[in-house]
């Protein structure tokens, strides 16, 4: 009876330390100092990194994907909604003939935080205005 007792608050002890790593996630500690990332640091870090967007999307021009410049563009131009697309809750409206292509990196996309798809947007705004 003991030896379950342990367990379970073993048990409890990762699982309250795995929600406090995930909060966690956005700050970067140098030295004993944590400093709090910028979103668009954090856009850009997903954007290279875990979303793995850059393999399909290069900045100022097309490759598998087209490039952000020219995204964040028709976004604007037609006003529309960047988070509700990776959320899959709008339509394509860049390219909508090559989706099938943007869907297979939806099974990452939809794991991402409404913070981190933020930060993404924030990433692909900014590096579109240089
Ligand atoms: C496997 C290649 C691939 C990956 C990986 C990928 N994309 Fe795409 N993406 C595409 C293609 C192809 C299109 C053009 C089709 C379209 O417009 O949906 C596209 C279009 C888009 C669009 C425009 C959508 C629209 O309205 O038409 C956005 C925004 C976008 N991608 C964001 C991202 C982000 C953010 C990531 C990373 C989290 C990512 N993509 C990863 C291939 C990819």
């Amino acid at each position: 009876m003991q030896k379950i007792a342990l367990l379970l608050a073993t048990l409890l002890l990762l699982a309250s330390c795995q929600s406090e790593k995930k909060e966690k996630e956005n700050t970067i500690v140098i030295g004993k100092k944590p400093v709090k990332e910028t979103p668009f640091d954090t856009g850009k870090a997903i954007f290279n990194g875990k979303g793995k967007c850059y393999t399909c999307h290069k900045i100022d021009k097309k490759s598998i994907g087209p490039g952000v410049v020219e995204i964040m563009k028709i976004y604007e131009e037609q006003d529309g909604d960047l988070i509700a697309f990776l959320k899959q809750e709008a339509g394509p409206i860049v390219d909508p003939e090559t989706y099938t292509v943007m869907k297979t990196n939806f099974a990452i996309i939809k794991n991402f935080s409404d913070q981190e798809l933020e930060a993404l947007k924030v990433y692909m705004q900014e590096i579109s205005k240089k």
